[in-house]
């Protein structure tokens, strides 16, 4: 039975991928860890949380081989707002981070899961379809932690033959925990602002097309990937996965559906704006489909349902 590590499980997906991770391997089998300390309100997974700053080689060392630890999903992070508030810190998180962890990885023959992003595009990139293997010129520091962290992973397998497997989340969606300082936010808060006040201010321009995925969708990507047959994988780091494609209109307009005097309009950051402009409309994630079966549950409607219906009976 494998043992699992959790980075970043107080984040976003890292607090429901521990959870997810527990259900199907059971709590005994995985490690949360987070930089923070987790709060007894916390709505994380029953299984052990420790203290881990991923930038700290030592410290992970030191709990792979006392946990006996056989997989890492690696979740810390700092996501494409944040990061270009605080570039530095971003370099440091996002790549000595992720170099520590393969590190460990390959002296302790761990696999290691490790997201990439639609950050990981850039400007010159197509927009539309945007294919699996096309140029990465992205002009962020987030973007540019990304792609690095994508060869650097590709690098571990192919010279040391770590089991190094990555996706390339869009903006993810989901009631429990809040993303991070993220560009794609908005999709996350327009749920909560249409709860409390009917109404909500974008910081992305009407029109302002994205990938985005619901979490349980995110979730089984991950586990999935990191469960196929390592002989079908053609790629590793990372695959397009892509579910949703959608505008500041058309997410508002499927609100309307529920709550029909929903109100929205538009306060734009330039920064947010400038960092979505450069990303993709849509990825293609046929290689994802065709090497290990992705394959998403949910459309925008059926998201839009169970937002409300979540962040109701947690909001009001
Ligand atoms: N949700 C992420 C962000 O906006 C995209 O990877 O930074």
């Amino acid at each position: 039975m494998n043992k699992i590590l959790v980075t970043g499980s107080l984040g976003q997906i890292g607090s429901e991928l521990a959870t997810a991770l527990c259900k199907r391997y059971g709590a005994n089998n995985v490690i949360m860890s987070d930089i923070r300390e987790k709060r007894r309100e916390d709505e994380t997974a029953e299984c052990k949380c420790v203290v881990l700053d991923v930038t700290n080689a030592k410290q992970i060392a030191r709990i792979v081989h006392e946990e006996k630890i056989t997989v890492i999903y690696h979740l810390a992070a700092l996501l494409s707002a944040t990061a270009e508030n605080n570039p530095q810190l971003a370099w440091d998180i996002n790549i000595n981070g992720l170099y520590n962890i393969l590190e460990v990885a390959r002296e302790s023959n761990c696999a290691v899961f490790t997201p990439s992003s639609i950050g990981a595009f850039g400007l010159s990139t197509p927009h539309d379809n945007t294919p699996q293997d096309t140029i990465q010129r992205p002009n962020t520091m987030y973007g540019v932690t990304k792609v690095a962290g994508e060869l650097l992973c590709d690098y571990y397998h192919k010279r040391f033959n770590v089991d190094t497997r990555g996706l390339r989340y869009p903006g993810i969606i989901s009631y429990k925990t809040l993303p991070g300082g993220g560009t794609t936010d908005y999709a996350v808060e327009i749920y909560y602002e249409a709860i409390k006040q009917k109404k909500y201010t974008c910081f992305l321009k009407a029109g302002t097309y994205l990938d985005m995925m619901y979490m349980p969708d995110a979730i089984n990507a991950a586990i999935d990937l990191m469960e196929a047959d390592p002989a079908k994988l053609v790629h590793r780091n990372a695959f397009n996965v892509s579910a949703l494609s959608f505008d500041p209109e058309e997410i508002a307009a499927s609100i309307r559906k529920h709550i029909p005097e929903f109100f929205m309009d538009y306060n734009v950051d330039p920064i947010r704006q400038g960092i979505a402009d450069s990303w993709p409309n849509f990825m293609d994630d046929s290689a994802a489909r065709e090497e290990w079966g992705w394959k998403p549950e949910y459309n925008l409607d059926r998201v839009t349902e169970e937002m409300l219906k979540h962040l109701k009976e947690k909001l009001l």
